[in-house]
């Protein structure tokens, strides 16, 4: 007999995203002639900016000539790419970071899941809540959520940060000590961000408690607020405390290409159960090359193509396009007498869902009423509850549709 990982039969049926495609295919089949427009997942829309093709025929043609051909390359990801992440997401801020504790992925998802190979299953793990589902759900299969509780909401192991208008959206520092800390900055699904000053409580707080922060910075490209830092890095003494994700999804389209990268530094401060300090860096790389062989030769050249002048000014567009619906779909929901969260430094608005509405029945009735797919914020933790996301990413036109029928909508 077999027995399986019993931890996964702990989850939901499905992964919220998965749960909202089979709502929305749902409403399709019964209303085959609405125009249903997405504003829920947060996928991308704009092509990928066209530096990033000629490098990415380039690549191809390379891999057709027998003196250009490339099999197997470093599992840590190609040189050429860590040495431009490293200039310009890192010391062109002012952050001192070695191209070894660059870690190339096929994306932030991936390595945000993977990460807790190299940690104790005893670990007690905080999030803040609501939260990308990835961070539950993965400790959950990785056996350190303990149980769900009564109310189908809360992990019994887990330690819940609540983000609400109530207080900001900047969560307190824990009572009880957590040994490892997700934080997604600028927030998803908030939209919302942590000034330096916060952000540095957290690091002062993990340095304190011997504590590691997980730090998502899968959108620190939609930041235009001097005050917000880029990187956890920014922070002195993060290195000893934090491990950074990173992802061209958003930045630059890759969503369907997959390129992100981690940081591990080398001074990060992990112990083993004889409380002797460990490499995590080096931990981190036996994973990699032991169950990764890379990512694909021509998506790290299409990667390294964001960061020439040509391919910058590109992807700077297209993030301003999306920023521009967010600040469209703002006032538009905002005139409308509704509250509205984020959208500022973040491709995320987080709505109040009003008179009391629950997530659930306002996602109903934005789909039924007016064809345009949100995500519920109950989907991403029991403090997501009163509340539903909207995306940016969906096309202009799209975006300009929606807020006409939201400005005609009976609500
Ligand atoms: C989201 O909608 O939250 C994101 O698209 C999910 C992701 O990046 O995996």
């Amino acid at each position: 007999m077999v027995s399986i990982n019993d931890n996964y039969l702990k989850l939901p049926e499905s992964y919220l995203f998965s749960d909202i495609k089979k709502r929305v295919t749902a409403f399709k089949e019964l209303h085959p002639d609405a125009r249903v427009i997405s504003l829920g997942i947060g996928d991308v829309t704009r092509p990928i900016a066209s530096a990033v093709i000629d490098a990415l025929h380039e690549a191809v043609n390379e891999m057709g000539h027998a003196d250009t051909f490339r099999g197997y390359g470093p599992e840590q990801g190609y040189q050429f790419l860590q040495e431009k992440i490293l200039i310009h997401d890192f010391h062109d801020r002012g952050v001192e970071i070695e191209t070894d504790e660059i870690f190339i992925s096929d994306g932030a998802k991936s390595d945000l899941g993977n990460i807790g190979d190299i940690l104790s299953v005893d670990n007690k793990v905080a999030v803040t809540d609501p939260v990308y589902p990835v961070y539950v759900d993965t400790n959950v299969m990785g056996g350190r959520a303990g149980s769900l509780e009564q109310d189908g909401q809360h992990w019994n192991r887990l330690i819940y940060l609540p983000c609400t208008a109530e207080n900001d959206f900047i969560p307190e520092l824990p009572s009880e000590r957590p040994d490892i800390i997700y934080l997604c900055y600028p927030n998803n699904p908030t939209g919302t961000t942590l000034s330096r000053s916060e952000l540095k409580k957290w690091v002062d707080y993990a340095l304190e408690n011997e504590s590691l922060i997980l730090f998502d910075a899968a959108y620190e490209a939609f930041i235009h607020d001097e005050n917000i830092p880029h990187s956890i890095y920014e922070i002195e003494g993060a290195k000893e405390t934090a491990i950074e994700f990173r992802s061209f999804s958003k930045t630059a389209g890759f969503t369907g290409l997959r390129c992100g990268y981690t940081i591990v530094p080398k001074e990060l401060k992990l112990y083993n159960s004889s409380a002797e300090k460990v490499n995590a860096n080096k931990l981190w790389n036996r994973r990699q090359t032991t169950k990764f062989n890379g990512v694909s030769y021509i998506v790290q050249r299409a990667a390294e193509a964001i960061y020439s002048p040509i391919g910058q000014t590109q992807i700077r567009a297209s993030i301003e396009y999306y920023m521009r619906n967010a600040r469209l779909l703002k006032t538009a929901l905002q005139n409308r007498g509704l509250q509205i969260y984020g959208g500022d430094n973040a491709p995320y608005i987080w709505v109040k869902t009003p008179n009391g509405l629950s997530s659930w029945k306002f996602f109903d009735r934005l789909l039924h009423e007016c064809h345009i797919v949100g995500t519920p914020g109950i989907g991403f933790g029991p403090s997501g509850e009163g509340y539903l996301r909207l995306t940016a990413f969906g096309r202009y036109e799209d975006t300009v549709e929606s807020i006409s029928r939201i400005q005609n909508w009976n609500l």
